[in-house]
């Protein structure tokens, strides 16, 4: 017998006596690196980098960030499905990555739902369209006047095709009957440096990246894309309000590890993730951003697949009726 097979009818030995492979119970046995597939300073990175830093404690083992940036993070969610299945390597991804990625990548060289073991939804976010101070627009009937007078030379930053910040203000652009230049960056974090500069017009973002901004005064927002307002930002109305009721849009990210990763090792790195969204920090903190702490069911690794699966679902005919993929 190799010592491949040896090691294997081990693990099913130890299974077998409801024992936990080696590999679980000694888990992790060296730091896990959590590829952020935006960025640095986007919203993807300040929610990985909150909650990597509580399940360091709890795992015991630093959880240290990796930002694999490009093609609305398709890049680096193809980097994590080639990661070793050990648990040693895990993710943020998101509504863009994991199911809008779907029709806006035609060859998208991972399946998002079946190259991946989910470990839990990590929070949901609500978007906001935010602005540049100057825009002659102080309120969402206005802006959508003002982009439909500007449509040709407006600039929609977003962090690349795909991403959260692209495809939900081209639900936007759907509703107002727009389709005005776009402007790619590798993250919400580098595109907000450009907004709050002026260089860019508009953009529909994260709450956890625009609350700062808004709070300091840097940008303006018109709307959050929800049904009630967040908690952030009190005083912004919600697209209900200002006169956009169709638009409204909720986004989430979740927690991966790549296919084949053994159950025992996912349920480890789903303890830890709960215990840093119990964590009393981790919650103010994303409190503090506006962020959602997910439903009990989602933070599940069933859970989060059925949700990923009923998403992709949403989110393909949406894309589809907009008529845009990566290559367009
Ligand atoms: C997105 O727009 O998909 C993300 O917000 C990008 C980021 O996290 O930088």
């Amino acid at each position: 017998m190799n010592r491949r097979h040896l090691v294997t009818a081990i693990a099913a030995t130890a299974l077998a006596a409801g024992i936990a492979p080696a590999t679980a119970q000694t888990f992790p046995a060296r730091p896990v690196v959590m590829i952020i597939p935006f960025a640095a300073g986007g919203p993807t990175d300040v929610v990985g980098r909150i909650v990597a830093e509580a399940m360091s404690k709890n795992l015991g083992q630093t959880v240290v960030i990796e930002n694999v940036a490009g093609a609305g993070g398709t890049t680096g969610s193809t980097r994590l499905t080639g990661a070793q299945p050990d648990g040693h390597t895990i993710m943020i991804g998101h509504t863009g990555t994991n199911a809008a990625s779907v029709a806006l990548y035609p060859n998208l060289r991972y399946n998002p739902l079946t190259d991946f073991a989910p470990i839990g939804l990590v929070n949901t976010n609500a978007i906001l369209l935010v602005a540049k101070k100057d825009l002659p627009a102080s309120n969402l009937s206005e802006f959508a006047a003002w982009l439909k007078a500007n449509e040709r030379s407006a600039n929609n930053a977003h962090a690349g095709i795909g991403s959260v910040s692209h495809t939900t203000c081209l639900l936007l652009h759907a509703i107002i009957g727009v389709k005005p230049q776009s402007v790619p960056y590798r993250g919400t974090g580098p595109a907000m440096n450009d907004l709050v500069g002026g260089q860019v017009d508009y953009m529909c973002d994260q709450v956890v990246n625009v609350a700062p901004q808004v709070r300091a005064g840097t940008i303006k927002a018109f709307a959050v894309a929800q049904a009630n307002r967040n908690g952030a930002l009190p005083d912004v109305p919600t697209t209900t309000e200002a006169g956009l009721p169709n638009y409204q849009v909720v986004v989430w990210n979740a927690m991966l590890a790549p296919k084949g990763t053994p159950a025992p090792i996912v349920a480890r790195l789903n303890e830890a993730l709960r215990a840093a969204l119990a964590d009393a920090n981790v919650r103010t903190r994303l409190a503090d951003l506006g962020a959602d702490l997910p439903a009990e069911n989602l933070a599940t690794p069933d859970g989060l697949r059925a949700f990923m699966e009923a998403e992709i679902a949403k989110w393909t005919p949406v894309i589809r009726a907009a008529g845009v993929t990566a290559g367009n």
